[in-house]
């Protein structure tokens, strides 16, 4: 979604903004922009496409200036063209935002009729025209920008800048999110860390309603009260090199590579300290004890985690669990169990429907909340009264991998708290369990040391324009997420299925053509599976399969397979989903996509 930059300082702020618009690709756009003020005007320059032409545009210009906001833009109202790309001026002022603003319909017939005229389809020039309108009654950007931000409904995350007011940079928030970096006699606005840690490790996260005011040496901020407060600075312990490439040619594989890391930082606290609710947070030992349901939330792969989290929380703690799409139970009529304890899952905590789930879920009296999020300082964990904070460290490229392996490892820590609390879990098994969980990523090494055999299936992968993926149990959700990748970033139409529906629709599929991806692992489903192996291969399907070193399996004919170390019991499905992504990012590699930011999707989702 759009990513937002801004500074006021004094030195030149044009490269730090785009140094800022650079690390804020990854969340995805379409075309990029920047205003300076220069020589008190503002120097506007948009392009489509990569901010490297931005970059380019930016240097043939020799713009440059003190105060300056820059953008990329995720389009939604009005295709991805330059006059749609922010920023949008009205007067002399200038405006980028992220977000969907709902009635700027009925505000563009009001401009319009007050004498403004437009230059774009976007719900943001309604933006830009409402603070001038204010503007030029009252001559103070802060204040104008806080009468516009009165009139707008749905979401935004702004920064605003005004040609007679050198030094001043205004942000604003309602639902996306926005933080202030804190510099030394300079001050930055940034839609996420990442874009800041070359110029400050010092943030301060604005709230809802939040709207600041930005000097040089002074930071003002006011509620959605109007009320003056003083939000805390922050130190983050990100540091710039963590986002970057290093070594490797896209995140994606990079973020593949750190998932024995991000799990050995994930598990460190279990590990050392062994099973305790406080893992999750203060209140955790009395809530966790109270539930009697849980009702997980989640969108894309954080939904494929809370799928599997069904299946350790029922069979460990014996405790009923469901798990929704968020954008789907926010909008039905569901019936609210005060008892339930309503878990969100995210790796960004930003995600908008997740978060409005949640909102719901809590509007309904719903008070038990947990998140298990990769951004301690998001929206979700702010929201939430228990959490627990996967340490993938930031994820850049689009398609998620060690964050849903960590959330795997997070929630599998909650199916062992739980179990504890309900007296389910005896000494024996919960060392039993510690010792597999710091196994793992020893064991994920050995899955990774795997990547030339993978590398040869998906030469024979980007041929195909359609991939059907099986499995049971709780490797159902691992090849539902195996699916996923594979279209999200090669673009080959996959889909997944429990094994045991096959006859009851999509066997009707199979063909040569049609490669079959099937993830074996040897548990009591096993001979089942074995069972769907031999209907597809009655049908001339072509079957991929990944295996445990002790899964036996019958040699059939052109049957491929991956075998991966011994049965690693309940978390065989963290293991079992790594082959899976590097196959998708090698089929993508031979098709030639863009692997980090495929085309249309976008990082992090901060819109509905
Ligand atoms: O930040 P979140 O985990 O809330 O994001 C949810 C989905 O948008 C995300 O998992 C998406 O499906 C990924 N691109 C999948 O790789």
């Amino acid at each position: 979604m759009c990513g937002i930059i801004g500074a006021v300082a004094q030195r030149n702020v044009a490269p730090i903004l785009i140094e800022g618009l650079k690390r804020l690709e990854y969340r995805g756009y379409d075309s990029a922009g920047v205003a300076l003020l220069q020589d008190q005007e503002i120097k506007r320059i948009r392009t489509t496409g990569r901010v490297a032409a931005l970059e380019e545009a930016v240097r043939e210009q020799n713009a440059h200036g003190l105060t300056g906001i820059a953008h990329t833009r995720w389009a939604t109202h009005g295709a991805p063209t330059e006059g749609n790309a922010h920023p949008h001026v009205s007067g002399g002022i200038a405006v980028v935002h992220n977000g969907i603003i709902e009635n700027h319909e009925a505000l563009r017939a009001e401009l319009k009729q007050a004498g403004f005229s437009f230059t774009s389809q976007t719900d943001t020039e309604v933006i830009a025209h409402l603070i001038n309108h204010y503007f030029k009654s009252c001559r103070d950007l802060f204040q104008a920008t806080r009468e516009a931000v009165a009139r707008l409904q749905g979401a935004y995350a702004i920064g605003v800048v005004c040609d007679s007011m050198p030094n001043k940079l205004i942000a604003a928030r309602q639902g996306s999110p926005l933080l202030i970096g804190v510099g030394v006699e300079e001050h930055f606005i940034a839609s996420d860390t990442s874009a800041l840690l070359p110029v400050t490790q010092r943030f301060i996260y604005l709230e809802d309603g939040d709207v600041a005011e930005l000097g040089l040496t002074s930071i003002v901020v006011v509620d959605k009260n109007g009320a003056a407060v003083s939000r805390a600075i922050q130190q983050s312990e990100l540091r710039a090199e963590m986002v970057e490439l290093g070594e490797y040619r896209h995140y994606m594989q990079k973020e593949i590579y750190e998932q024995p890391r991000a799990l050995s930082d994930t598990l460190q606290e279990l590990i050392n300290g062994g099973v305790q609710p406080i893992l999750f947070g203060m209140e955790a030992e009395s809530i966790l004890s109270t539930i009697e349901r849980i009702t997980f939330l989640a969108c894309g792969t954080s939904y494929h985690s809370a799928l599997t989290a069904r299946y350790w929380i029922e069979a460990l703690a014996g405790i009923p669990c469901n798990a929704e799409i968020a954008s789907e139970y926010r909008y039905r009529t569901s019936v609210p169990d005060p008892k339930a304890l309503i878990v969100t899952i995210s790796q960004s905590g930003e995600t908008a429907d997740t978060l409005s789930a949640l909102k719901h879920a809590q509007s309904l009296g719903h008070e038990y909340t947990l998140t298990i999020c990769n951004v301690s300082e998001s929206a979700l964990v702010r929201e939430s009264r228990l959490n627990m904070i996967t340490r993938a460290g930031p994820e850049i490229g689009v398609a998620s991998t060690k964050a849903f392996t960590t959330q795997l490892a997070a929630l599998f820590t909650l199916a062992l708290v739980l179990a504890k609390l309900r007296g389910r879990l005896n000494a024996v098994e919960e060392q039993k369990q510690i010792a597999a969980l710091r196994a793992l990523p020893g064991q994920m090494q050995r899955v990774l040391a795997l990547e030339s055999r993978v590398q040869r299936w998906a030469e024979r992968f980007a041929e195909k324009q359609h991939a059907l993926f099986l499995g049971r149990g709780m490797h159902y959700p691992i090849a539902l997420e195996g699916a996923l990748k594979l279209k999200e970033i090669s673009y080959i139409h996959a889909e997944a299925y429990p094994a045991g529906e096959l006859k009851h629709g999509p066997l009707a599929l199979v063909d040569k053509d049609m490669p079959v991806i099937a993830i074996a692992p040897n548990d009591a489903l096993l001979e089942k599976l074995k069972s769907n192996l031999q209907e597809v291969r009655a049908r001339g399907g072509e079957l991929y399969v990944v295996l445990d070193e002790d899964t036996h399996i019958q040699d059939m004919d052109e049957i491929h397979k991956i075998t991966l170390p011994l049965h690693a019991g309940w978390l065989s499905p963290i293991l079992h989903v790594v082959p899976l992504q590097m196959l998708s990012y090698h089929a993508a590699l031979q098709k030639g996509t863009d692997v980090d930011k495929p085309r249309n999707l976008a990082k992090s989702v901060t819109v509905e």
